[in-house]
Parts: structure tokens; C-alpha cells; sequence
């Protein structure tokens, strides 16, 4: 798996979503399973910038070849939030893309200050702070994927699958580049492997928790990876993360699963009743009204009309 950071500068662009057959979006259903799935990524991919913004104040951006990756890669991901928004949309799910994501962050709270200034913290006080940054890099491109194609075999929903394929292979391409740099940090690097190790095992989470809550986390893992094949891909995708240096044996994602399952079996309701009452809206902070926080308090207005 080779990754060029000059290559990928050249190339990176938005997703080509050309000849993508939109107008039969609502011709095929999707499972109430399929459209908690759409709008957990949807989510996550557009907190992409504020996953950024957690980046941008750590020692690893110290490194130009790794804030040219970073200026790429936010731009990628912009268009992989707005095109699932939009198949949403076009299923006949109606919802302002702006506001959600606005209600998203708002939702956040101060805990996202305070986990800024933590990892900002940590980054200074760890020189091999960018070693378990780019590992995690590597799970959460590696579990992207992982979920996309794990949804395109449960919903069977052929333009969801044209519109995920493609959005794959930026996501294969993100993997690499974090892959990659990660190995470079830890090859022959042992206190780096000792600290990956023990963040991984200790402080790790699946991508998108914290954003999302535990139950939804759950339920995104139970519904796509709750069958054999889901468990193997899991196992699989863990054995890969496992050959980066220091990691062999690692289980990341199996153990989620696992832990999902644990929680589903003491409590049958768990994760599964969030899909069934379509629990996908996002409900609007109590404290902070979108307009507080983004400065716009309604429609825009247009030149020359008061
Ligand atoms: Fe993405
Ligand atoms: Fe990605």
C-alpha cells in the first residue's frame, strides 16, 4: 500500500459524482437500519472540520507534509457529508443540512473546549503524541470503509452503493496516508509503540462517539456488523491495524462489537429501539439557538430588500 503526499496534492479533489443516477434515489427502499446508518456518517463525516480544529493546536502539525494531507482530506470529506445529505434529501427525509450541522455542534457543548485543550495539552507534553494521532487516523479511515461497504451489502440499494463506492476509495486513499505515516512513526520506535499501545487499549473509541452516544455507537455497530460477515470484517480490519508496529494482536473494532453485544444482551431494547423510532433527528440545543453561535438569525436577506 503506497501513498505519495505530491501525488495526492495533484489529484485530491471532490468526490466525481457524475452520472450518478439521483432521479432514482426513491425508487429503492432503504431500512430504517440503512437510514440511522446514512445519517450516523452523515454526521460524522460533517464534524470533520471540527475533528480538525482539534488537530490544527497539537505538535503533529508541526509537520508541513502532514498539514497538506490535512488541507486535502477536509475537503474530501466536506463533499462525502454533503452528497449522503443529499441521497437523504432525495429519499424524501427533509432536513436543512446547514441547521443540522449547526445543532450537532451546538449539542457539543463545552466538552469539545475542554477536549481541545486536553489534546492540545497532551500533544506538547508527549513527543510521540503524533505517532497514536496517525494510528487512530488509520482505524477511523479503515472503520469508514469498513461501515460503507458493510452498508452497501445490507441495504442492496444500488445508487447508495455507486454513491459509496466512490466515496471509498477516497476513504482507501485517507487509510493509506495514515497507515503509512503511522508505521514511519513507530518503526524502531519502541516508547512510541509502548504509548500507542496503551492509548489504544485504554483511551481509544470507535470514530464518531463522543459526537454520538454509546447507544448509538451500539446500534450503528450491531445493525452492520452483528453476523458472521460483519464479525470477520472486524477481525479483519483489526489484524490490519495489528501490523503496525507494536500493535500485533491489537483488538480494536472486535472488541466494540463485542462490548455492543454485552450491552445489548443485558438490556434487548439497547440500540435497536433508536432505529426502530427513527431516532435520527437532530433535536435543537436547549441553551445555545443555532443563531447565538453562528451569528445568522434566519434567512438572508437579499441586496436592496429591507
Ligand atoms: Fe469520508
Ligand atoms: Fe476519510
Amino acid at each position: 500500500m503506497s501513498f505519495s503526499i505530491e501525488r495526492y496534492k495533484e489529484e485530491s479533489k471532490k468526490v466525481d459524482i457524475t452520472g450518478i443516477a439521483w432521479d432514482e434515489v426513491a425508487a429503492h427502499s432503504l431500512s430504517k437500519g440503512d437510514l440511522f446508518s446514512l445519517h450516523y456518517m452523515m454526521d460524522i463525516e460533517n464534524h470533520v472540520p471540527l475533528y480538525l480544529s482539534h488537530l490544527l493546536v497539537t505538535r503533529a502539525c508541526m509537520d508541513p507534509i502532514l498539514t497538506a494531507f490535512l488541507a486535502c482530506w477536509n475537503y474530501e470529506e466536506l463533499w462525502h457529508g454533503e452528497n449522503i445529505g443529499r441521497l437523504l434529501n432525495l429519499y424524501g427525509i427533509e432536513f436543512d443540512t446547514q441547521d443540522r450541522i449547526a445543532n450537532v455542534r451546538a449539542n457539543l457543548g463545552v466538552q469539545n473546549s475542554l477536549s481541545i485543550l486536553t489534546t492540545m495539552a497532551g500533544s506538547w507534553l508527549l513527543k510521540n503524541f503524533s505517532a497514536v494521532y496517525l494510528s487512530i487516523g488509520a482505524i477511523n479511515e479503515l472503520t469508514t470503509l469498513t461501515g460503507y461497504n458493510a452498508l452497501i451489502r445490507k441495504s442492496g440499494h444500488p445508487v447508495l452503493k455507486d454513491l459509496l463506492s466512490r466515496i471509498i476509495k477516497d476513504e482507501r486513499r485517507h487509510y493509506a496516508f495514515y497507515f503509512n505515516s503511522a508505521k514511519e512513526w513507530l518503526s524502531g520506535n519502541e516508547r512510541a509503540q509502548k504509548l500507542d499501545r496503551w492509548m489504544l487499549d485504554r483511551v481509544w473509541v470507535p470514530v464518531g462517539q463522543g459526537v454520538k452516544t454509546q447507544e448509538e455507537v451500539d446500534a450503528l455497530a450491531i445493525y452492520l456488523f452483528d453476523d458472521e460477515q460483519g464479525e470477520e470484517e472486524l477481525l479483519d480490519l483489526d489484524a490490519k491495524i495489528g501490523k503496525l508496529p507494536g500493535l500485533a494482536g491489537i483488538k480494536l473494532m472486535s472488541r466494540s462489537l463485542y462490548a455492543a453485544r454485552e450491552r445489548a444482551r443485558r438490556n434487548p431494547r439497547w440500540g435497536q429501539r433508536l432505529i426502530e423510532n427513527e431516532e435520527w433527528a437532530i433535536k435543537p440545543p436547549k441553551k445555545s439557538p443555532v443563531g447565538q453561535l453562528t451569528g445568522r438569525r434566519g434567512v438572508p436577506q437579499e441586496a436592496g430588500t429591507s
